[in-house]
């Protein structure tokens, strides 16, 4: 794959092979902790396998030269005509706001070309944008000789998203292509920022299936916004009673009664209950984890995809299906919804001699619902963004 991406980045910017750098940024599921990191909690996601590559070369001429591998469109990108996005830009808006940003915080940008490609299923609800912003942060930053703390790096990543593409994401996504690390799960504490990377002995018997329904979820447009907006609701109305807590992942659970009755709001009682529940739920998960308990941990993934439907209300129809459908299945530990939701994808542990019958069956119950069959990926967890070197020989060989 590298070297094709090589020689594809040599027709697009011809010039000396060895000036050349090559970087790669993965996707994240999220294993536990849904719509916990704009409340201030735990969440339990994890890099994969799948990803965005950034092939990068300093230009002589101003401004940054961007090219997707599947686009045709090539656009040239000026300081002075950075700001504001422009929708005819397609995709360059996320690399392009990423430039925006780091200029903003006067990191300087070098100007370059850019070339990139993604394996990652558009639409899958996996962090393509994320993985898009943070792989073009960190490339461009190498570029210019610096070395970003990775936390500041993915502040910027998400700032990109936030305020130049218009997404009103949390920074989970951006934390976890960045501090990925392999055969693990990340713990991210979302108050103070720490990461607590968990061992997953996946070389054991248990896979991690990931079930795309090809259902696109669209973040901008869908109730992600609302349910913020809401969360902070049932926040200020708990404030004007003195609830002394800085975000709603605060309430202890045994709190919990008290904070529903001074809410007096049904909708908003179901909001805060998911995350009560769910902040437990993550911090549990953790610790059976790393005990390799995939059938507790399995449990705690229906009960949070239960919790995600009836209380937070972001799952619909397409993610049920895939998640009972899992539930059927003998052989799978759990399934739930991983991300935004109302659509994308759900996650299952199953075990590794069940994967075959795993997918027939929920193919099978899919395809016979909605008339199309959901995609599956068996995943391995991944490190975080990074550079990729091939040897001064192997990048030769890509010249022509
Ligand atoms: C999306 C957002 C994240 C997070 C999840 C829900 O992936 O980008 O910040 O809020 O939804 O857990």
């Amino acid at each position: 794959m590298v070297k094709q991406l090589l020689e594809e980045f040599l027709l697009f910017s011809p010039g000396p092979v060895d000036e050349v750098r090559i970087f790669f940024a993965p996707g994240r599921v999220n294993l536990m902790g849904e719509h916990l990191d704009y409340n201030g909690g735990f969440v339990l996601p994890a890099a994969i396998n799948v990803g965005t590559w950034c092939l990068v070369r300093p230009r002589k001429s101003p401004g940054w030269r961007i090219k997707s591998r599947t686009e045709s469109l090539e656009i040239i990108g000026l300081s002075s005509d950075i700001l504001p996005p422009k929708p005819e830009r397609g995709f360059a808006n996320y690399p392009l706001g990423v430039v925006a940003m780091l200029r903003q915080a006067d990191i300087p940008v070098p100007d370059a070309d850019c070339y990139f490609a993604g394996t990652i299923p558009q639409g899958a609800g996996l962090s393509s944008s994320a993985s898009l912003e943070v792989v073009t942060a960190y490339a461009l930053t190498h570029l210019a000789g610096l070395s970003l703390d990775r936390t500041v790096l993915a502040k910027l990543a998400q700032q990109a998203e936030n305020d130049y593409v218009g997404v009103p994401c949390g920074l989970m996504d951006q934390l976890t292509v960045t501090l990925g690390k392999e055969q693990h799960a990340l713990l991210l504490n979302m108050q103070d920022l720490t990461c607590r990377p968990v061992p997953v002995p996946m070389q054991a018997d248990w896979a991690l299936v990931i079930v795309d329904s090809r259902k696109p979820h669209q973040l901008i447009v869908s109730p992600y916004r609302k349910r913020r907006e809401e969360c902070a609701a049932a926040l200020a109305l708990l404030h004007q009673q003195q609830w002394p807590i800085r975000y709603l992942a605060d309430i202890r659970p045994d709190d919990l009664p008290r904070a529903l009755a001074a809410l007096g709001d049904p909708v908003l009682e179901r909001r805060v209950r998911h995350i009560v529940h769910e902040q437990e739920r993550t911090i549990h998960a953790s610790e059976v984890l790393a005990q390799g308990d995939f059938t507790t941990f399995g449990r705690l993934m229906n009960a949070s995809h239960e919790s995600l439907r009836l209380d937070y209300e972001v799952t619909g129809p397409e993610l049920d299906v895939l998640a009972m459908a899992a539930w059927s299945v003998p052989g799978c530990a759990g399934s739930r919804m991983t991300g935004a939701g109302f659509g994308g994808s759900t996650i299952a542990w199953v075990s590794r001699h069940a994967i075959d019958q795993f997918i027939a069956e929920v193919q099978a119950q899919y395809e016979s619902r909605f008339g199309y069959a959901p995609a599956f990926l068996v995943a391995s967890l991944a490190d975080g963004v990074h550079e990729v070197f091939m040897t001064p020989e192997e990048a030769k060989s890509c010249e022509y």
